[in-house]
């Protein structure tokens, strides 16, 4: 009768152990058969109940029975795991076409101010650079506009609260700190610490708090142009503007200066280029004008200089600041400066 029962324990946790396709399957059957309250297990327990000569034969065929089928579970369980890596499947064709990777490239304003870089380093400026988190006094006082000066109002300012003490120092000693408007007070950071004769240009971000259009940013980039020594004159300049202009559009261009006024130089200019699409005839690039603007120059102011702590009418130089991002857009042919910082990949791409 036991026997019996053992031997249709076997047959049955034998098929049940091939059919099983998952891990926890083969664990129910497991349990079913070997657990604390299995088939198998309660025989064995059943054992200790019966007489001398059956106990021995049921005991031996019930223990032979238990190992059985444990070999069973696990040779399935070995047989699983060469499943999970069968090398078939995990072939790798080595001919299939790679994924491209994407190269990332420089964004069109640095392009620009790379090409700048490389054109005014061969004309033999040295470039520098200042701080983006400016005083009062470098964007403003050192450059002859002292507080509630009425031309402060040409450059909309951000200015920062101090949050520690040690800003607040600083406030006091060298007014409130702002973001920089212009790149001009790089003129004289650099003067502060160099003696003319020297030629610069100082690239660079600045910031305007104002409304936003297709031709204005608050956060755009300048770069300043400061050449000073005994007798650099308007002559030098124009010569210097039309070198880089040529060079930068590589075509012959022309230098139109008209008066204007910045309280940093004396006499002061716009600074307009002949334009670089028609060549001067006029077209509707330059409103028919044959001329486009570039920004503002002149002759550095004596105030500055003395600000600077050089010694007033012995040095004469030129400045000027010219936007970066409107001669990018000369030179490739865009109509809104907001697409620059917009984060508009198909624009980025391009470049
Ligand atoms: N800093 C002036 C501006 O941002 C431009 C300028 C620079 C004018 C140097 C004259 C000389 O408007």
């Amino acid at each position: 009768m036991l026997k019996q029962q053992i031997l249709q324990i076997k047959t049955s946790a034998i098929s049940k152990i091939e059919a099983t396709e998952n891990d926890s399957d083969l664990f129910n059957v497991e349990k079913k058969y070997l657990g604390k309250k299995g088939e198998l297990t309660a025989i064995l327990k059943q054992l200790k109940d019966l007489s001398g000569e059956e106990r021995k034969s049921a005991g031996i065929l019930a223990n032979v029975t238990k190992n059985e089928i444990i070999e069973a579970l696990k040779s399935k369980k070995a047989e699983m795991q060469r499943g999970r890596f069968d090398f078939q499947k995990e072939k790798i064709d080595v001919t299939i076409p790679g994924k491209k990777i994407k190269h990332g490239h420089l964004h069109p304003i640095t392009i620009v101010q790379k090409e700048i870089e490389d054109i005014f380093t061969a004309l033999g400026f040295e470039i520098a650079d200042g701080p983006e988190v400016e005083t009062e006094f470098y964007n403003f006082d050192a450059l002859n506009m002292p507080k509630n000066h009425p031309a402060r109002d040409a450059w909309d300012t951000f200015w920062l609260k101090p949050t520690n003490n040690r800003q607040q120092k600083t406030n006091n000693r060298s007014g409130k700190l702002l973001l920089r408007t212009h790149t001009s007070p790089v003129q004289v950071r650099y003067m502060q610490k160099n003696k003319p004769p020297f030629r610069i240009i100082a690239p660079g971000k600045c910031f305007r708090n104002e409304a936003t259009d297709s031709t204005h940013e608050h956060t755009f980039y300048q770069f300043e142009a400061l050449m000073v020594g005994d007798a650099i004159n308007v002559g030098n300049f124009k010569y210097i503007g039309e070198q880089f202009f040529s060079r930068f559009f590589q075509k012959d261009i022309r230098i139109r200066l008209r008066p204007s006024f910045f309280p940093f130089t004396e006499p002061s200019f716009e600074f307009d280029i002949s334009c670089t699409v028609c060549g001067g005839q006029g077209c509707r690039s330059c409103k028919n004008t044959g001329w486009l603007e570039v920004g503002g120059a002149g002759m550095v102011n004596q105030n500055v200089f003395v600000a600077s702590g050089y010694p007033r009418n012995i040095y004469q130089g030129f400045a000027w600041g010219f936007g970066l991002e409107r001669l990018a857009m000369m030179k490739y042919k865009i109509d809104e400066i907001r697409l620059f910082h917009g984060g508009d990949l198909r624009f980025i791409r391009q470049f």
